[in-house]
């Protein structure tokens, strides 16, 4: 899909997006990540990750597609997990349009962080292409978990879609163990040691887009039921206008 820069710089010129991007302690109280507004950049270490609310029209949409017969994708993944399934390119155009403003800002202020705010996206000279590589529903169950590993090509997301009914008072019990919380939680790692980890509680709807060779895993639960993510490879590219 090709981005439309008019509408693009319009949300440009809208967003309250930090090109220096950094995690306060509002967002961190030590035991994991907490969302504190509808779209954020996140730079806990090196790598950028991007932060964005999807729509609840989307999630029910996409909610809908899992009860189809889609295609089993266990076998181009990692996963220790019930189901993982293909989606198809009418679900991946879905997502395309719910996430494109914003994948946009999140690799400009990439870009910039990286660079010193030497180099930006130019939507004078260029048009850029938003693709999915693939995309996938990931259906984890309780005690299943998925190791850590890296994606394939540029950037990777994961977006909640699901949880299991009761999920919270498991977490309420882990909170008073006074350790790190991990239970149903992702977490990223980058020069694994002081500040190498990011650790995420899902919450439906949350959505996470990242470079795909940061490492990441997501630990076991215990309470019955179904945690329901997607996945996705996404291509980000310039196009010199014609
Ligand atoms: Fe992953």
């Amino acid at each position: 899909m090709t981005l439309d820069n008019n509408i693009i710089q319009a949300a440009l010129d809208k967003t309250t997006i930090s090109s220096n991007p950094t995690v306060n302690d509002e967002q961190m109280d030590a035991l994991f990540y907490k969302p504190t507004r509808d779209a954020d950049i996140i730079a806990p270490f090196g790598p950028t990750i991007g932060y964005f609310k999807l729509s609840s029209s989307f999630v029910d949409s996409i909610n809908t597609y899992v009860s189809k017969d889609l295609p089993d994708f266990s076998g181009d993944v990692v996963g220790k997990v019930n189901q993982e399934l293909r989606w198809t390119d009418e679900m991946s155009n879905l997502l395309l349009n719910e996430i494109k403003n914003f994948t946009f800002n999140y690799v400009d202020s990439s870009l910039q962080r990286a660079s010193y705010n030497t180099v930006k996206l130019d939507l004078s000279q260029m048009n850029y292409k938003l693709d999915v590589q693939s995309a996938w529903f990931v259906r984890q169950y309780e005690t299943e978990y998925n190791p850590i590993h890296v994606h394939n090509g540029m950037y990777s997301c994961v977006g909640y879609l699901k949880l299991p009914e009761g999920i919270e008072k498991e977490w309420e019990k882990e909170a008073h163990s006074n350790k790190t919380s991990t239970h149903g939680h992702i977490a990223f790692y980058h020069n694994y040691g002081q500040n190498g980890d990011f650790i995420i509680r899902p919450s439906v709807g949350d959505f996470y887009i990242f470079p795909a060779n940061l490492s990441h895993c997501v630990y076991p639960f215990y309470t019955k039921g179904e945690r329901r993510s997607f996945s996705a490879n996404l291509t980000f590219l310039p196009q010199p206008k014609e």
